[in-house]
């Protein structure tokens, strides 16, 4: 299928320009962290241009095994061919019984790890929230499930009354957060006591030790800790050939490079960064804890 041009917007024009920086998502860390926000909201806006067949539900980097974890359950047909993206939420809940519970997922991009969780584990409910308004409208069009419904919302004020939730899933996608403690401060009030909060993301490796710290600070006990970086570069790899056809069939042939960047193809800078450990990519499993937080985090707008 060749690409169709979609009417764009001015935020998308603009993106447009943007896009031909090389290393996107790397590079907006290096800038400001208002504009790199802005970068990250206009990407994902245009995103949802060139998928009209609505086939990208997911966009993490994947799980895969690495030899010693045990294979993972069978998945529908249909699953098929996210199953790696798939199995970083499989390896998040695995052990945790979320079945009948309700739970909230914050960062849930086009809702394909949301669809997941609502169909296998069966929670009573499942709410996703993201911050992308087209992401959103996407998930609403595309998902009949019952139980799994979609909001947009933003993880530093999620606006939930206290003990809203049995647990919080949150997957790729607070390294864009413009304050980690005001987010963690949410997860903690949406959360009943003792609710799980199942949380997957990457640092720069220097950076791993504080935000490991904050989890603590924020009142959560963690019951498993991974460093998953090995199964994020394997699974990069076995997920490449994939990729990179949805590239080549959706992408204009000038941002095909950044799209290789954020989607971390082996090659790019961000998989570099991964292989060689300077990223790590870790998985927490905690539960909230009973001490009350400090006096909670105020957020910059
Ligand atoms: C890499 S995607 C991961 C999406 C999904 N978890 C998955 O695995 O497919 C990161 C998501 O975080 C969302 N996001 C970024 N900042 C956010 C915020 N402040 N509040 C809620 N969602 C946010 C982005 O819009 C994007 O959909």
């Amino acid at each position: 299928m060749s690409y169709q041009p979609a009417t764009i917007g001015t935020e998308d024009r603009t993106l447009e320009q943007l896009l031909r920086v090389d290393k996107l998502p790397s590079a907006v860390f290096s800038l400001s962290p208002a504009i790199g926000r802005a970068i990250i909201r206009l990407w994902y806006r245009y995103l949802t241009h060139i998928d009209p067949d609505e086939q990208v539900t997911l966009m993490n980097y994947g799980y895969a095994e690495t030899g010693t974890d045990a294979p993972f359950p069978s998945l529908c047909r249909e699953d098929e061919a996210d199953r790696y993206c798939i199995q970083l939420y499989e390896h998040l809940t695995i052990g945790v019984d979320l079945k009948g519970s309700a739970v909230l997922e914050v960062g849930c991009g086009r809702g394909g790890g949301a669809s997941f969780v609502a169909r296998y584990p069966k929670p009573a409910s499942l709410t996703g929230i993201d911050i992308v308004a087209r992401a959103i409208d996407f998930c609403n069009r595309h998902y009949r499930t019952a139980g799994l419904t979609f909001a947009r919302g933003d993880a530093v004020a999620l606006g939930f009354g206290h003990g809203s939730f049995d647990a919080v899933i949150n997957v790729g996608s607070s390294h864009y957060y413009r304050s980690m403690p005001c987010f963690l401060a949410e997860v903690r009030r949406a959360l009943k006591p003792g609710g799980w909060f199942l949380f997957a993301d990457f640092r720069k490796r220097e950076e791993m030790p504080a935000l490991r710290r904050q989890l603590v600070e924020a009142g959560f006990e963690l019951v498993r800790e991974a460093d998953i970086t090995d199964n994020i570069v394997r699974a990069l790899e076995v997920d490449n050939d994939r990729k990179l056809a949805l590239i080549q069939r959706r992408v204009p042939w000038l941002f095909r490079k950044t799209f290789k960047e954020f989607a971390a193809t082996p090659g790019s800078a961000t998989y570099d960064s991964f292989n060689q450990a300077r990223w790590v990519y870790k998985s927490f499993v905690m539960k909230r804890g009973e001490i009350t937080s400090p006096t909670p985090p105020q957020t910059k707008s």
